[in-house]
């Protein structure tokens, strides 16, 4: 069957990849040959590719779209000469973070795109357009044609190069030279050795002092920008406005260790006196300008990143005296990354535990370990993330740490979100102290609803007010914070204070609300049950090595995280909204689940197509991931309300 052939991808450090898996899905319903080049592509493999496809679809999602289309019409102008036959090109995503829609469209079609979509937009639109710029421009459709697969053939695993224990003071000292010449700014630490004090209470300290005396949770908002001053500016002003703990972001250039072009970024940030990078580039600045920061805040910092491998960012940050780091083997690679192997990605993160715990031992200063319970932040059931975070926190002990903070992320059915930060809490601990491992402070982190956010500047309220309910009621220690902006932009400032003000507000109203006990305990129920069947086979594929166990596990399939870019990831599981909001399980791919926990997902997913009267599994997947941003539902959380 002849098809009109198109090629998508993402470019660049760009880590978003649910967008680009949904477009594949689209034009293949929609009758096109699609191929997808996945996450972090060079423009060479575009253009690699150009011959065998006429409509390319460039994404970009972290607005760093004019750092690397720079070479784009020098590269385009040499293709035409050898072959002028009429390609479309589309870019589209949030391709800046500080330009206007106008000014951004004006540049990548001078450039020579066909369109441009500064911001998300419907698919519907998108597949109207292409379609008719394929009667415009005489588009043809091709003969079949089989391409190589890429996906999941992925080079073999030396499971005898998996380290299980505690890291030695000599394995640590002989990687860390090899590590801090990754760039120059690790000259200071090589060299030259750097004051220790404890400038205000750690990160473990407040965490675990709220952990034990209760309360409403803590709230932490999320920046980053190039400048430092205007860094220091704006956290300044957000402990002001009642942030408890301050953190950046790291840029999405350093997180793919891109630090000449994050270099790049903050000289031409300063020039135009705007950032044109999505976080603060750490390793840019080197260890006496990030003290610089952290020292002119009288508050714990964190540093947040995403990616496989941040052993040189998270060392000069350790020793500008930040005391709180996200991160972890599974969830940041899985989420983040396409080629990385989790062997490699384990060894990195052994590496930064056991960093943190040498640390920690010198300069008696405690080290708090955040995991990204979020994982792909796309219709995530909760056992996936709490066998991820249980994994990850007996990694970090062996290393030798003992702060400790789980990650979960709102997925919008209030009894399964408060299920699953109780249930993170209580089977994390469970399996610290199987291991042995006694001392540990756990504390958990409720993430605001992270996938696409609703465009609607009251309904993004709606929902954070809402959502602070929730984390208070599951009695979350910290919520990570978003704003009413975050479908439209990166938050200012006085968009983040907005927000901690509706938190609080949150907080106030939540003794108002009773959770439905019986409800609850029938989730956490079918949640234990899970995460005890995926951790017995774990445990059973390591044979005496959680490590070795968890890269079996994913290579397996039995750590499946859906929509995730990674070639290591099996991805046959897929999973879907209840009527009530809540996120089930439709197919199981190779999970180790019971027929008890199966009819259970399979039950709830059969009431939602019989009550939409829609078979189609894409249909409603497409519901699932654009009734949100679009506005499409009637309350959050969406208990009782999402089908009806
Ligand atoms: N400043 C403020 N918020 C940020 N986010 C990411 N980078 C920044 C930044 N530099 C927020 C996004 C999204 C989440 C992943 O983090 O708005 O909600």
């Amino acid at each position: 069957m002849d098809q009109y052939r198109i090629l998508i991808g993402g470019i660049g450090d760009d880590a978003h990849s649910v967008g680009i898996s949904f477009l594949q899905l689209g034009f293949k319903e929609a009758g096109f040959y699609v191929k997808s080049l996945g996450i972090r592509n060079s423009l060479d493999s575009f253009f690699k590719h150009l011959p065998d496809f006429d409509i390319i679809l460039i994404s970009n999602k972290n607005g760093h779209a004019e750092l690397y289309l720079q070479e784009f019409p020098k590269l385009l102008s040499n293709y035409i000469l050898r072959d002028d036959s009429k390609k479309l090109w589309y870019l589209g995503g949030s391709l800046s973070v500080s330009e206007s829609d106008f000014k951004i469209k004006k540049r990548f079609i001078n450039m020579g795109f066909t369109n441009v979509y500064p911001k998300p937009i419907d698919f519907l639109q998108i597949l109207e357009d292409i379609n008719k710029n394929i009667i415009k421009y005489n588009i043809p459709k091709r003969s079949n044609y089989t391409f190589n697969k890429q996906y999941n053939s992925y080079p073999k695993i030396n499971y005898d190069l998996i380290i299980d224990r505690k890291l030695t003071e000599e394995e640590l000292t002989a990687q860390r030279v090899e590590v801090l010449k990754e760039y120059e700014t690790g000259k200071d630490l090589l060299f030259n050795e750097v004051a220790h004090k404890s400038h205000c209470i750690t990160l473990d300290a407040l965490l675990w002092n709220r952990k034990v005396r209760g309360g409403a949770p803590l709230y932490q908002p999320r920046t980053g920008v190039a400048d430092i001053e205007l860094q220091i500016d704006l956290l300044r002003f957000l402990k002001e406005a009642g942030s408890d703990v301050s953190s950046v972001q790291l840029d999405s250039a350093s997180r793919a260790k891109l630090y000449d072009t994050a270099k790049l970024g903050l000289e031409t940030s300063k020039i135009r006196k705007n950032s044109v990078l999505n976080g603060f580039p750490i390793p840019v600045y080197g260890v006496k300008e990030v003290q610089r920061l952290v020292y002119a805040l009288n508050n714990p910092f964190q540093l947040r990143a995403g990616g496989p491998d941040h052993r040189f960012t998270y060392e000069i940050a350790l020793n500008a005296g930040i005391s709180g780091f996200e991160g972890g083997f599974i969830c940041y690679l899985l989420p983040y990354d396409k080629l990385t192997s989790p062997l490699e990605s384990l060894r990195n993160w052994q590496y930064v535990d056991r960093l943190c715990s040498s640390y920690e031992s010198k300069n008696g200063i405690s080290i708090n370990r955040e995991y990204f319970g979020v994982l792909t932040a796309t219709l995530i059931e909760p056992s996936l993330a709490i066998v991820v975070n249980i994994i990850q926190a007996i990694l970090s002990a062996q290393q030798g740490i003992s702060s400790i903070t789980v990650g979960y992320a709102e997925q919008g059915n209030r009894i399964q979100d408060i299920a699953a930060i109780q249930t993170i809490e209580e089977q994390v601990n469970r399996y610290l102290r199987r291991y042995k491992y006694f001392n540990c402070r756990v504390t958990t982190v409720f993430h605001q609803f992270m996938a696409a956010f609703p465009e609607d500047y009251k309904k993004a309220e709606e929902l954070i007010l809402n959502s602070s309910i929730t984390a208070n009621l599951a009695g979350a220690t910290k919520v990570m914070v978003k704003t009413p902006v975050e479908a439209i932009k990166i938050p200012t400032k006085y968009d983040n204070a907005k927000a901690l003000r509706i938190c609080k507000q949150g907080a106030s109203l939540a003794h108002h609300f009773k959770v439905d006990t019986r409800k609850l305990e029938v989730e956490k129920r079918i949640l234990r049950m899970e995460v005890n069947q995926m951790m017995e086979c774990i445990i059973e594929l390591g044979n005496g090595s959680i490590a070795k166990g968890a890269i079996k596990a994913i290579e397996n399939g039995i750590i499946d995280i859906p929509w995730s870019p990674s070639i290591y990831n099996m991805n046959k599981v897929t999973s879907v909204r209840d009527v009530d909001g809540a996120i089930r399980f439709y197919d199981f791919g190779n999970m180790p689940f019971s027929q008890e926990v199966k009819s259970f997902h399979l039950d709830k997913v059969n009431i939602r197509k019989d009550m939409e009267r829609d078979p189609s599994i894409f249909s409603l997947i497409e519901k699932d991931l654009t009734r949100i941003w679009k506005n499409d539902y009637k309350t959050w959380p969406l208990d009782n309300s999402y089908i009806n």
